[in-house]
């Protein structure tokens, strides 16, 4: 399923465990800094039942989309791509106009894909629904530059951590498909899953292996072409940095991936505003934080040849985390956040104590997460 890296289209499916978290938001405004940087950008409505990345892109829902498509045969995928008001922009909608989009049969799933991956164009941004579902898993895997976005707290980071293991194993299933010793093997970890209880990926390996060591080979070769990388969203201090490099630590031991940190996004206030007003964030907030990192996340991109492992001028740094961390330290002063937790205005105490509550339960949850880790590396080595 994954296409060949030498392809030159490049598909970034965006997906998170938990909902709400942002990711709407970064595709289209990613979209929009990637189209501004002069690449055919074309932005796909993949949150099939709940599709709303036209509102986030200031586009009227009376165009058709994918359920559109899949409803009517006489309706052509390149039908469904619209222009949007930005150069190099264009958009897929999703259902909002035809719903019921969201049970899609194999067949469904399959020429939707199929479709994808022949939009001609630079850069191809999927916006996901949250979740493992499998088809969310399916469009996930479509290419193996995925990103996954958090928010720095500990019910979003499991969650991330979550989805990646389910597309890892859903990678493994899609891959042996046909090889039925393996296949059987992977489906029995499936009916014999209880809570905390199954293998780590590592493992899994292990049984391919001793089904076939050739087959072993091969998934260890499929799960290394993975280049997932993590954006952080709606984030309030640099100190976030910690619990996203504890999800890292999660990611490399537990499912042998190496993921990188594409960027780091604090909350701002005028993303709201811009929600609240119907008006695109990139209308009304042309010189805001959260526009500056986005277009760093799309400069990223651009100039990294061997995206996402490898982002710009990563040799000055220790690694991408590492170069996360500086720009977060760096931004921090420019944050715009809730009106009510301002702290730069003659702070009174009330709202010197909320902050204080604030990172206090920041790093409660982190502690909480730690002691989670701890116990699935050391504890229940085999377990999970
Ligand atoms: N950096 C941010 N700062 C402040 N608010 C934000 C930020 N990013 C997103 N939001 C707000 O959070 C809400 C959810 O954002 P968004 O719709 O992008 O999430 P999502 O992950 O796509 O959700 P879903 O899983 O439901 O599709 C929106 O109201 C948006 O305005
Ligand atoms: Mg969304």
């Amino acid at each position: 399923m994954i296409i060949s890296e030498d392809d030159r289209r490049k598909i970034l499916p965006v997906a998170s465990g938990k909902g709400g978290v942002g990711k709407s938001v970064l595709v289209a405004n990613l979209g929009i800094a990637l189209a501004s940087f002069g690449q055919r950008t074309v932005v796909v409505d993949l949150d099939l039942g709940a599709s709303n990345l036209h509102t986030y892109l200031g586009v009227k829902n009376r165009h058709r989309g994918i359920g559109n498509f899949l409803a009517d045969r006489s309706v052509a995928f390149s039908d469904v791509r619209v222009r949007s008001p930005y150069p190099n922009l264009d958009f897929v909608p999703g259902d909002v106009l035809v719903t019921g989009a969201a049970n899609l049969s194999h067949a469904q799933k399959r020429s939707v894909i199929t479709n994808i991956e022949k939009l001609d164009a630079d850069y191809i941004l999927l916006d996901l629904g949250s979740g493992s579902h499998f088809n969310t898993l399916d469009f996930f895997l479509i290419s193996n530059s995925g990103i996954i976005v958090t928010t720095p707290q500990a019910p979003s980071i499991l969650n991330a951590y979550g989805f990646l293991k389910n597309a890892v194993f859903r990678l493994l299933q899609q891959t042996f498909s046909d090889q039925k010793g393996v296949s059987r093997f992977l489906s029995d970890i499936v009916k014999e899953r209880q809570p905390n209880a199954t293998p780590s990926i590592a493992q899994i390996v292990e049984g391919i292996g001793k089904i076939s060591k050739r087959a072993a080979g091969v998934a260890r070769e499929q799960i290394g072409r993975l280049r997932t990388s993590i954006v952080v969203s709606m984030a309030d201090h640099p100190e976030d940095m910690e619990i996203v490099q504890s999800l890292r630590a999660l990611i490399e031991d537990r499912l042998q991936l190496e993921p990188s940190c594409l960027g780091f996004l604090y909350y701002d206030y005028i993303v709201r505003e811009a929600v609240n007003d119907t008006v695109p964030l990139a209308l009304v907030g042309r010189d805001s934080l959260i526009l500056k990192e986005i277009d760093r996340i799309a400069q990223k991109i651009i100039h990294s040849e061997r995206f996402p492992e490898m982002p710009l001028d990563l040799e000055e740094y220790e690694d991408s985390f590492a170069l996360a961390t500086i720009e977060a330290e760096d931004d921090y002063g420019s944050i715009n956040p809730h009106p009510g937790m301002r702290l730069d205005e003659n702070p009174d105490e009330a709202t010197v104590e909320e902050f204080i509550r604030l990172i206090s339960a920041q790093k409660q949850q982190i502690r909480e997460l730690q002691g989670t880790i701890h116990a699935l590396t050391m504890g229940g080595r085999g377990q999970e």
